[in-house]
């Protein structure tokens, strides 16, 4: 399966820092579009950012773009939402639901998440949806039971044409420097798809990410993990040189 490198660039920037780090990344991959043929480039600006980074991307598909989240509901009375219909009017492939920062500072349950997941498929983008374990989680050894609860009350109601993206994104390992170990990612990638496996028939052709301080160091070893299609990256994300570095690495 090909892989999916995803940048979450969450609340960083300017228009213009949007615009130069796009142009930068498509600079930097034209001379080098191998790295194309074994993954799939994806971006996630704040929403201000997405025209800036659809001028800048245009005629070039091979950097697509999402957003961060979308709203619950389809339209009208929902002052300061966002909804996956415009998000796919202004382009959009991809939105990312469900991360642990919203679901953290936000207060995103399950039952939010799975409405969103909803509304992205209704509008055709593809809902990346985020799970994972805090470290309080992982030390009384609940991180699988956490994991499974959260994507049985997470995923939206597929046919077998739904597209989707898991990310397994240990919160402790988010933007904190450490990572999973291999054999984490996989043990837990790999209860993933059998999980993913009593939601869809498609379940072996769901890419699910790996995000947290993923960096071009250590993106080597987790890229080439059972079970890991790709990664969701934060702060190597908003470097040109570090995220391209992660997608040669795969
Ligand atoms: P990080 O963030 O790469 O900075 O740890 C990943 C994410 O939150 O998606």
């Amino acid at each position: 399966m090909k892989k999916l490198i995803a940048g979450n660039w969450k609340t960083n920037g300017s228009v213009d820092d949007a615009r130069a780090l796009v142009a930068d990344i498509i600079n930097k991959l034209e001379p080098d579009e191998a790295v194309l043929e074994s993954c799939d480039i994806l971006v996630c600006p704040p929403f201000l950012h997405i025209p800036a980074v659809r001028h800048a991307t245009h005629g070039y598909v091979a950097v697509q773009f999402g957003a961060q989240d979308c709203s619950a509901y389809e339209s009208g009375a929902y002052t300061g939402d966002v909804s996956a219909a415009m998000l796919k009017d202004s382009s959009c492939s991809y939105v990312i639901l469900g991360h642990s920062e919203r679901r953290q500072y936000h207060g995103e349950t399950n039952a939010v998440v799975q409405q969103k997941a909803e509304r992205a498929l209704e509008s055709d983008l593809i809902p990346i949806i985020c799970v994972g374990e805090t470290e309080e989680e992982r030390e009384q050894g609940k991180a699988e039971e956490v994991v499974i609860a959260q994507l049985q009350h997470s995923l939206p109601p597929l046919n077998d044409f739904h597209q989707i993206v898991i990310a397994y994104e240990p919160v402790w390992a988010i933007g904190t420097g450490k990572t999973a170990s291999a054999e984490d990612a996989r043990h837990m990638h790999t209860l993933i798809r059998g999980e993913l496996a009593k939601h869809t028939k498609n379940a072996e052709k769901v890419r699910i990410l790996y995000g947290g301080s993923m960096k071009p160091d250590n993106a080597a070893e987790l890229l080439a993990t059972e079970n890991v299609d790709g990664g969701l990256i934060g702060g190597a994300s908003l470097k040109a040189d570090q995220f391209l570095a992660i997608a040669r690495a795969a």
